[in-house]
C-alpha cells in the first residue's frame, strides 16, 4: 500500500520521493530513514497552516477513506468541529484542523505497532511524513491519551518520543474528537462517552481508560465552551 500525498513542509525541497511513502511491511524500515524538515519562507503562518490542513485532509482521506470508512465519517466531523472553532483559536484552527483529520490514523492495522492508536498515527506523521512536531505531538497525545498509555505500560514511550502539546490546543482537539460520534454527528460528551463505552464494553482496557480520563475530558470540554461563548 502507498499514497501519494505531499507534506506542504517537505514539498519545496524534496520534489519527488517524498511524494512516496511507504506503509505496511517496509513501515520499520522507512521510520529508520527520518529526514529533515525544511520550512518554505515564502509563505505566512496562516497560509502555511491552511496548507497543512489541506494536507491533512488529503492523507487522511488516502488513508481511511476506504479503509476505514466509519473512521474517515468521524474524522470528517471533527475536523468541521475545528474549523468551527476558528473563533476562539485563532491563527492555530489549521494545526487544530490537521490534527482533527489525522488523529486517528493510527488505527489503520499497517500503522498499529503499539496499539495506542495515537502513538502509531505520531510516530507515521513524523517519520514517514516528516510532518510538523506539534501536530505530531497533538495526535499523540489526543483525547487524554496519557491514560490509555499508562493503562498499555507506554506512558513513557509516549512522553519520550512525543512531548504534550500545549493544553489549549490539546483541549481544543479533545473537544472536537468528544463531541463528535462515530458517524461524524455533533453530539453530547455524555453521549460520545456513553457509546465508547457500550461499544468497548465495561471491562475493555480503552472503557477503562475512558472511565479514567473522563473528569480531564468533561474538564476540557468545559473549557473550550467557555472559550468559544467569550465575546
Ligand atoms: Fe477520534
Amino acid at each position: 500500500m502507498s499514497q501519494h500525498v505531499t507534506n506542504p513542509i517537505d514539498a519545496p525541497a524534496t520534489a519527488t520521493m517524498k511524494n512516496v511513502a511507504p506503509i505496511g511491511p517496509g513501515l520499520n524500515d522507512t521510520r529508520r530513514q527520518a529526514a529533515s524538515v525544511h520550512v518554505p519562507g515564502r509563505l505566512t503562518s496562516v497560509d502555511l497552516m491552511n496548507t497543512l490542513a489541506a494536507w491533512a485532509q488529503d492523507l487522511a482521506r488516502t488513508l481511511l477513506a476506504e479503509a476505514l470508512p466509519r473512521r474517515w465519517a468521524h474524522v470528517q466531523g471533527v475536523a468541521a468541529r475545528a474549523r468551527s472553532l476558528a473563533p476562539a483559536i485563532g491563527p492555530d484552527t489549521g494545526l487544530l484542523e490537521a490534527a482533527a483529520w489525522l488523529h486517528d490514523i493510527g488505527y489503520l492495522p499497517e500503522l498499529a505497532e503499539t496499539g495506542l492508536h495515537g502513538l502509531d498515527g505520531a510516530r507515521y506523521l513524523c517519520d514517514v511524513q516528516h510532518a510538523e512536531p506539534l501536530l505530531c505531538r497533538l495526535v499523540a497525545h489526543h483525547s487524554c491519551a496519557v491514560i490509555e498509555a499508562e493503562e498499555r505500560g507506554l506512558v513513557h514511550v509516549l512522553n519520550r518520543e512525543f512531548a504534550p502539546p500545549p493544553r489549549p490546543l490539546a483541549d481544543a482537539l479533545t473537544f472536537c474528537d468528544m463531541t463528535t460520534s462515530p458517524d461524524g454527528e455533533h453530539v453530547p460528551v455524555h453521549n460520545r462517552l456513553a457509546e465508547i463505552h457500550d461499544r468497548y464494553g465495561s471491562g475493555h482496557l480503552v472503557s477503562r481508560s475512558i472511565r479514567r480520563a473522563t473528569p480531564l475530558i468533561l474538564e476540557a470540554v468545559g473549557q473550550v465552551n467557555a472559550r468559544a461563548a467569550r465575546p
